[in-house]
């Protein structure tokens, strides 16, 4: 397995994996892997000749105040995960060759970006929406796959792909989850055993609205309301958001129909976690 740091090296090992007519599939990522990353690797790694992943704490879409500093990096734990489920490279460059003194372009996506973590984040989309753009326009990947776990994130991507005509395919992955329900995240590492005792409410409470649809409530509001109410009792829990959006569009909606998501983020202690469930009536 290869590790390139360098943007030029990484567009040269493309460039030789191109000049032979093969495919690229590439899973971005921000390190720290755990077993959601290594799933979306396992689904990308027979549908390319080249499994490529990036591990990159991409700067641009942290805000102020947030982890970028103490977001937790462990790079020869990575390659072996990585090298593990058979991924071929792995880019991992500095900020500084990505972003060079000078650097002033960036992708922006409207609408899809402003609700759920766009208001609560500022700028965040814009920053992964660059980054993402730039990878693909250095390792020319074929696929690109993305977890649901990040919902806005995945339909944030695609609507870019879409409107900027990218020739890449971009397929979905599940949520993974502990065997408790807690969607993995590397930032779960941040949670003390407490915290992640109390973590536990996110799942818990995407699973009381999906049995309050089965059994045929349709008002949005209602739902919200019972789960901020779960959400608020919990120690150390403060909501940043609950809402229930259209699945593509993702603009709430005040009455299930057929289908919808349901998105939180949730400060556990400082830490803060997001997850979401697709809701069928
Ligand atoms: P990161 O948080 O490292 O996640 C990398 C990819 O793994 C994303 O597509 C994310 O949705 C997926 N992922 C994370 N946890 C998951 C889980 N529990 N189940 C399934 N998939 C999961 O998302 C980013 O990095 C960055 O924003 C990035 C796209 C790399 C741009 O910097």
């Amino acid at each position: 397995m290869e590790i390139i740091k360098d943007v030029k090296a990484m567009k040269a090992y493309v460039k030789a994996i191109k000049t032979k007519g093969e495919t690229i599939c590439l899973v971005p990522t921000m390190g720290y892997l755990h077993e959601g990353h290594l799933d979306l690797m396992r689904m990308g790694r027979p549908l390319a000749d080249h499994l490529i992943i990036s591990i990159f704490v991409n700067p641009t879409q942290f805000g102020a105040g947030e982890d970028l500093d103490k977001y937790p990096r462990d790079l020869p734990r990575d390659t072996r995960l990585a090298e593990s489920v058979g991924v071929d490279c792995i880019f991992n460059p500095e900020a500084a060759d990505m972003y060079p003194q000078g650097y002033a372009t960036y992708v922006n996506v409207e609408g899809i970006t402003e609700g759920l973590c766009g208001a609560s984040r500022p700028g965040h989309f814009r920053g992964v929406t660059t980054v993402v753009a730039k990878l693909f326009n250095i390792i020319e990947p074929d696929i690109s796959v993305f977890g649901e776990k990040d919902y806005q994130q995945l339909a944030v991507i695609r609507r870019m792909v879409e409107d900027l005509d990218m020739n890449v395919k971009i397929l979905a992955h599940g949520t993974v989850r502990e065997e408790d329900g807690l969607a993995m995240s590397s930032r779960n590492k941040y949670l003390n055993p407490e915290e992640r005792k109390n973590a536990l409410v996110l799942n818990r409470s995407l699973k009381f609205a999906q049995d309050r649809v089965q059994s045929g409530e349709r008002n949005a509001a209602a739902i919200k309301s019972e789960v901020e109410k779960m959400i608020s009792s919990t120690p150390g829990c403060t909501i940043d958001y609950v809402e229930i959006v259209d699945p593509d569009l993702l603009h709430p909606l005040d009455t299930l129909e057929t289908r919808a998501v349901m998105a939180l983020a949730v400060r556990v202690g400082k830490t803060r976690l997001i997850d979401n469930i697709t809701l069928t009536a």
